[in-house]
């Protein structure tokens, strides 16, 4: 089986970046985390990145609040692809990516967010999983297309909301389902002969 090879973009706790390399570490994962990438030079991620001895860069966004800057994004390439990555992978990166990322890696960003798609795009979809009244939500895994939070489903975990949760008790627990999700996925893109093509077509439950 070939192994992905993977650069992973974060800006913030990097808590999928570590369930990924853990599930390396423990052969459940037939991929390589070539370089870790984050638009925030303090975050954590960068700094477990370190701790594993991965190749780590913080690369600022710029002047733009939600993009890069085009240029910046060009840098990104250029890392990405110096440390020969195939597959990128945003977990819990809090950038909109463009044409830039987008064509140069085109079908092989994958993201994963904290909501059932399509329901809840955007910031905080656990927040208004809650405030909707709904009795369950969860996490998606997904292919980055240019509408936010829009491409192809590859992959859906489903996780309940109990009586008396805030927004922090839910969040955690979708946490503990994106971590189980994410390798799953990966590992089934890495173990699929025909490539990501047919996984869209039956994306996983769990
Ligand atoms: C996750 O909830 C993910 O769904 C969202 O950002 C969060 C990242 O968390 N896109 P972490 O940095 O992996 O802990």
């Amino acid at each position: 089986m070939k192994r992905l090879q993977l650069g992973i973009l974060g800006s913030g706790k990097g808590s999928n970046f570590v369930a990924l390399h853990k599930a390396i570490a423990e052969g459940r994962l037939a991929a390589d985390i070539r370089v870790v990438v984050s638009d925030i030079a303090s975050a954590p991620i960068l700094l477990r990145a370190k701790e594993f001895g991965l190749p780590a860069a913080a690369l600022p966004a710029g002047k733009f609040r939600t993009k890069l800057e085009p240029e910046i994004e060009e840098e990104l390439v250029a890392i990405l692809r110096r440390n020969q990555c195939e597959w990128v992978i945003l977990a819990g990166y809090m950038r909109v990516v463009k044409a830039p990322l987008l064509e140069a890696f085109a079908g092989k960003i994958i993201n994963i967010h904290p909501s059932l798609l399509p329901k809840f795009k955007g910031l905080e979809a656990w927040r208004q999983a809650l405030e909707a009244g709904e009795s369950e939500t969860g996490c998606t895994v997904h292919i980055v297309t240019p509408g936010i939070d829009e491409g192809p489903v590859l992959a859906q975990a489903k996780v309940p909301v109990l009586e008396g949760d805030t927004p922090e008790t839910l969040h955690q627990r979708i946490h503990a389902a994106e971590h189980r999700l994410f390798p799953a996925t990966l590992q089934r893109i890495a173990e699929s002969p025909a490539g990501i093509e047919p996984l869209k077509a039956q994306p996983l439950m769990l």
